[in-house]
């Protein structure tokens, strides 16, 4: 089912010195900080050719990482993105195999404006995953 990882997320307490240390210190090619309101953060993709890291920062109230890095002050790794071909089809065969999927499962816009749902870490050895439908 799952296909190729998109991305790692890693959680960061001050986004702007994270993004300084994969630059300066680990000689990476950065983007520009993307505030993205409606996913209560501001990420920083950095492109490493085989797959991408985000950066993830909190934005105002209620982010979805706030509790997580209050569990992590120091931040760590969120979530691992795997693409696959027909979300609904996932959907449909992990909700069968008795996988839960966060929210309603109905796919929301992610980060790169595709349809994304997150897994219940409790039933992926405490990793959240997130499913990401990129098309053909
Ligand atoms: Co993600």
């Amino acid at each position: 089912m799952i296909g190729r990882l998109n991305h790692i997320a890693i959680a960061v307490p001050d986004l702007a010195a994270a993004t300084a240390k994969y630059r300066d210190q680990l000689g990476a090619q950065v983007g520009v900080p993307q505030p993205l309101p409606e996913h209560g953060v501001t990420v920083v993709f950095i492109d490493t050719g085989n797959t991408k890291i985000e950066l993830l920062e909190i934005l105002g109230e209620n982010s979805p990482i706030a509790p997580f890095l209050e569990k992590n002050p120091s931040g760590g790794m969120h979530h691992v993105c795997f693409e696959v071909p027909d979300l609904a089809a996932s959907v449909a065969q992990l909700r069968a195999s008795g996988a839960r999927v966060l929210g309603d499962g109905a796919p929301k816009i992610g980060a790169h404006g595709r349809p994304v749902v997150f897994l219940h870490p409790k039933d992926f050895d405490g990793t959240l995953i997130e499913l990401e439908e990129v098309g053909e």
